[in-house]
């Protein structure tokens, strides 16, 4: 392919610039069709326009291929650990044993969180949704390290930006359900690692003994990695956003966490397991629950399925339902929903709606079933989301500000009103 892109307007050519990624990809650098052709462009939803370059995640829609800085998910998924995953995809390599020693030490000499958090969580109603909590409790960060304001500031500062982060995250996850339930709330034993710390201060209570079950910590831990990033979706471009106006990491984050509650984007698992409650409480007639997904009238979606990307399977969706299977066998556990969510698939799988559309499971419709499986509360699927994507978040957040990345500010087309001469409040 040539290495510039020519468009005609009103018989005038411009030629604009085309760039190759590492991958093979190919993008028209558009920055300056504005001055030199007068025209800006229009893409809803940003479905086919890049917003940046990054090196942190690269996806294949069409060959459902998901790689952190070039190591393949099924790789990482299967080998890594949530800690060496997010060590990778914040600093860009896989770390040596020292320097995952260091960073899972200065992760636990921050996993506390200030007293007065206590105080901002008594605010809160038992009925406040987890989610919320956790983006003001994660923002709440920027009054008590005021020197974080600064996104700027020396590398020390920011690394202890992101290390208080990774470790006050699972403290806040957990504090935030502990709210919903009325329950007092654990602090973090650093004796156990990143999600076993998590499970204690999520399930102990003062009123029973509480030993971590490895396997669910092992399966809550690759769930955390298949979250881990996602290159530019909904919430990390919501983070890069808020991020380049030169807010600081914490501010930037809670932005991302409000923008993933959202019922099209990682609050999806939450509306997974709603919808298969529904279907089970309704007889269990998937076919008639299909048909209502390919009505458009019937405000129903089948969630779970489809994805902006990937037009073949989600290649963590794949995983994530095998990785139910195990644990479910492990644990002894039968969930109908399970058999419904499988039938539903088939059906779908086959349906031409679903075809045409390229519509498949994504990573949402089977992590609801394996976190209902460990005991997760449904309230707080998305908050595990969170909780794995918080790395992906920092990585990008990292990436913008030291690419020293322009201020974000899309275009749009006007169609409002042309100039009209104000009318007063008597003649009207
Ligand atoms: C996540 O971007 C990411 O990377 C996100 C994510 C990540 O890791 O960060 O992967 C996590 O958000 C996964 C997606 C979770 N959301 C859901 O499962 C909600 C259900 N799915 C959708 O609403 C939808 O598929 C989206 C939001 C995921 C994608 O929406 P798009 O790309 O804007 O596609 P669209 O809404 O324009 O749909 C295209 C067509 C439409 O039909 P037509 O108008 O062409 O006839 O497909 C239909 C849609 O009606 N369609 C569905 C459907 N999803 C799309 N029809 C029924 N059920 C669905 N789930």
């Amino acid at each position: 392919m040539s290495k510039t892109a020519e468009l005609i307007i009103d018989g005038k050519s411009y030629m604009l610039p085309i760039i190759e990624g590492t991958e093979g990809e190919k993008a028209i650098d558009i920055g300056n069709l504005l001055e030199t052709a007068g025209v800006t462009t229009l893409d809803f939803g940003y479905k086919n326009t890049g917003a940046t370059k990054s090196a942190i995640t690269f996806l294949d829609g069409d060959k459902g291929i998901l790689r952190y800085r070039g190591y393949s998910i099924e790789d990482l998924a299967a080998k890594s650990t949530f800690l060496e995953v997010s060590y990778l995809l914040i600093y860009g390599e896989l770390p040596t044993q020292e320097q995952l020693t260091k960073f899972s030490n200065d992760i636990k000499t921050h996993t506390l969180v200030h007293e007065d958090i206590k105080k901002i969580l008594d605010g809160f109603p038992s009925s406040a949704h987890p989610m919320g909590v956790l983006a003001s409790l994660f923002c709440s960060q920027t009054a008590f390290y005021p020197e974080s304001l600064d996104p700027n500031r020396s590398s020390e500062g920011v690394y202890l930006s992101i290390i208080r982060s990774l470790a006050k995250m699972p403290t806040f996850a957990a504090w935030s359900y502990k709210n919903v339930i009325g329950h007092p709330v654990n602090y973090p034993d650093n004796s156990l690692e990143y999600s076993s710390r998590f499970l204690k201060m999520l399930f102990a209570h003062p009123a029973a003994e509480y030993d971590v079950d490895p396997v669910i910590a092992d399966a809550l831990d690759k769930l955390l990695i298949l979250h881990a990033d996602h290159e530019q979706n909904c919430s990390t471009s919501t983070v890069r956003i808020v991020g380049s106006s030169k807010a600081s990491i914490y501010s930037s984050i809670s932005a991302g966490i409000n923008a993933l509650w959202g019922p099209l984007h990682g609050g999806a698992n939450q509306e997974v397991i709603v919808m298969l409650e529904n279907i089970k409480k309704d007889g269990g007639d998937t076919d008639k629950w299909i048909n209502k997904a390919k009505d458009k009238n019937s405000g129903f979606r089948l969630m779970g399925f489809g994805h902006r990307v990937y037009k073949n399977f989600d290649p963590r969706a794949k995983i994530i339902k095998k990785a139910a299977d195990d644990v479910m066998t492990k644990l002894g556990i039968n969930d109908p929903v399970l058999e419904i969510a499988q039938k539903l698939e088939e059906v779908a799988l086959r349906d031409p709606y679903f075809i045409e559309r390229k519509l498949y499971p994504n990573v949402d419709f089977y992590s609801g079933i394996i976190y209902r499986a460990l005991g997760i509360p449904v309230d707080m699927f998305t908050v595990m989301f969170a909780m794995g994507r918080l790395p992906g978040w920092i990585a990008q957040w990292k990436e913008l500000r030291e690419n020293k990345e322009p201020i974000g500010r899309p275009r749009q087309l006007y169609i409002g009103q042309t100039l009209r001469p104000y009318v007063e409040l008597k003649k009207r």
